[in-house]
């Protein structure tokens, strides 16, 4: 049987003590007027130790002292940002610790120091917003181009993703499948078609370890893939239509396995003349002209036909991205 435990007489005083002490503190706390001005000074936003030497004009171990009163009697909190400190006021406050905030902040504002504080808290936090700005303002026009943490064409890809509906894809001449696996992690059903035996095993293998039950390797010719037809939603030709020997055919088969209302999007490359793409690429065409493209895709039966140069290699020989898109 448990008994509901009972506070003894010690333990009532222990908590009377703890509460007490707990007031004491903060009265402590409230009976300097540097610890008054600290904590006005917060009110508005968190600042770094740096920042509050600054604003106070007091050196760093008297303001760490400080701090470290009020942090005691739960009346600020600390966030560690790399080097630096920061300090704001305890949003979980107590309702006492609340009351003496609120006091510390009224009688800051009675300091003959309350009007400088205030002049030199508005100059380092307007600084501090200008410092993000400097940043920005300086690779303004280039910004695109210049590194930024985090930020990658496999993110935007990730997040563009998101926008997918639940599509079956047949991506042809997928490779190891480095877009079918992307595709697999939203898509319904990713089938990757590729007519090299060991792309296919090596894609197959990966995609197991990789979890992903939905992305089908199958070894075949883009020309003509094992899909059945009428049954895909896109069919994807990515970097793969310059390797068809009649790339019409491939795009009239592609047509074909589309189910009515389906898409097909093709990444290619403009018609170039580096000839030793045959040799370092095994490529069969060099390119396509966009005229070429979209009159083949206009035999195979395609609407809505849109061509595009999506981008432009800064190395030469300055290779150019065709995209190019029909519905069936
Ligand atoms: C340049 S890679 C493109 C891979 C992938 N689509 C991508 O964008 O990363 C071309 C791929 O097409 C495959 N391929 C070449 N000729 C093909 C054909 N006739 N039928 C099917 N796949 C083919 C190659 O084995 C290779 O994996």
């Amino acid at each position: 049987m448990i008994f509901p435990l009972r506070q003894t007489v010690s333990e009532k005083s222990l908590a009377c003590s703890n509460i007490m002490s707990a007031t004491l503190k903060s009265l402590r706390a409230l009976s300097d007027p540097t610890r008054l001005r600290i904590v006005a000074l917060l009110e508005r936003d968190e600042l770094s130790v740096a920042e509050l030497q600054e604003i106070t004009r007091l050196g760093q171990s008297r303001i760490s002292t400080h701090l470290g009163l009020l942090a005691d009697c739960a009346m600020v909190k600390s966030r560690r940002d790399g080097k630096r400190t920061f300090y704001k006021l305890n949003p979980q406050a107590d309702s006492v610790a609340s009351e003496f905030i609120q006091l510390a902040i009224r009688g800051a504002k009675e300091l003959a120091e309350h009007g400088h504080d205030q002049i030199n808290l508005k100059r380092v936090l307007t600084r501090r917003k200008e410092q993000a700005q400097v940043y920005f303002n300086q690779v303004a026009g280039r910004f695109d181009r210049v590194y930024g943490p985090g930020r990658s064409w496999q993110a935007f890809g990730h997040l563009l993703l998101r926008i997918l509906p639940p599509l079956v894809v047949a991506d042809l001449g997928a490779g190891e499948g480095l877009l079918s696996e992307l595709l697999a992690r939203r898509c319904k059903k990713v089938i990757a078609v590729d007519n090299s035996e060991k792309i296919v095993e090596f894609g197959a293998a990966k995609a197991k370890k990789n979890g992903l039950k939905n992305l089908e390797f199958r070894q075949g010719d883009l020309q003509n893939p094992p899909i059945e037809p009428n049954s895909v939603d896109l069919v994807i030709l990515s970097q793969a239509l310059h390797h068809a020997e009649v790339p019409a055919a491939a795009l009239r088969t592609a047509y074909k396995i589309l189910k009515p209302g389906g898409q097909l999007l093709l990444l290619d490359l403009l018609k170039h003349n580096f000839e030793k793409a045959h040799e370092l690429y095994g490529d069969r065409w060099l390119g396509f002209a966009e005229g070429d493209l979209h009159r083949w895709l206009e035999e195979a039966g395609f609407k809505k036909i849109e061509i595009s140069i999506v981008a432009t290699e800064e190395q030469p020989p300055h290779f150019q991205t065709i995209l190019a898109g029909g519905e069936k």
